[in-house]
């Protein structure tokens, strides 16, 4: 078995007084909640993981723990302040809830420009066009800008989108949940499709029940570092537990 992911020593250093502020608002809330005056935090700590091909992986834990942040380490979108990661492979990665998209732009405008971000040319996505709109059931929207979306309708067009091609990698982070149920049926059904077809999938869920019923192996991350890795069943049961 080849391996899809592999991250060594991997630790990520935020430094919050420098993070540029947009707007005064931004910079009150920093201030006023003293983040301007913590200016290292560690938000993952020596991570080491290997994810293989074909494999479904989970990764859970408390908000805040690092579960995005190592997601987007592994996308390529943040390099870690130290150690490495190998990634083989294309990745379609679904990270946070309308990245890669332009609220001002419509559902069609979109489709058109995540499509080029991902590496797809016009013609192909002339093609699958159709497709994708039958996913996302939102052929009435679909030239309505984004911003006057719900939020399960943002996933919709962000799922369709990842997983019209056969993506080597496909990274999941809890947009699912912002589906209603039939979508998420629908989603797990074409994770299962990805899944026969050598996918290798990373999700991170707040459901446990989702994380049982797709993955094959989890790891728990508690403050940044890997609390423990091992059989879905096992250390699910565990972190319910412990963490109530
Ligand atoms: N760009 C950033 N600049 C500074 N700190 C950040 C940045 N991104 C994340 N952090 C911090 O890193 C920590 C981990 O955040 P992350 O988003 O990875 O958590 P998470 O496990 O995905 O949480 P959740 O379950 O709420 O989605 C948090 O304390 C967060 O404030
Ligand atoms: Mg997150």
């Amino acid at each position: 078995m080849s391996n899809a992911v592999e991250i060594s020593g991997v630790s990520m250093r935020f430094n919050m007084a420098k993070e540029k502020v947009d707007s005064i608002k931004e910079y009150l809330i920093k201030f006023f909640t003293h983040k301007l005056f913590f200016d290292e935090f560690m938000a993952l700590n020596d991570i080491n993981l290997t994810i293989e091909a074909g494999e479904v992986f989970g990764l859970i834990g408390l908000n805040g723990c690092g579960k995005s942040t190592l997601l987007k380490i592994i996308s390529g979108i943040y390099k870690p302040s130290t150690g490495s990661v190998k990634v083989t492979g294309t990745i379609a990665p679904l990270i946070e809830l309308g990245a890669g998209f332009d609220m001002d732009l419509t559902a069609r405008e979109n489709i058109y420009l995540n499509g080029s971000v991902l590496g797809y040319s016009k013609e192909y996505i002339d093609n699958k066009f159709d497709e994708i709109v039958d996913f996302t059931e939102l052929h009435q929207f679909i030239d309505v800008p984004m911003k006057n979306f719900s939020s399960g309708m943002v996933a919709r067009v962000g799922f369709a989108i990842a997983t019209v091609t056969k993506p080597d990698i496909l990274i999941v982070d809890e947009i699912l949940s912002v589906g209603d149920f039939l979508f998420q049926e629908k989603c797990e059904k074409r994770i299962s499709d990805l899944m026969s077809g050598g996918t290798t999938v990373i999700i991170v869920s707040h459901s446990i029940d989702q994380i049982k019923r797709l993955c094959d192996r989890v790891a728990w991350i508690e403050k940044g570092k890997i609390k423990m890795i091992g059989e879905t069943e096992e250390v699910c049961n565990l972190y319910t537990q412990t963490s109530n």
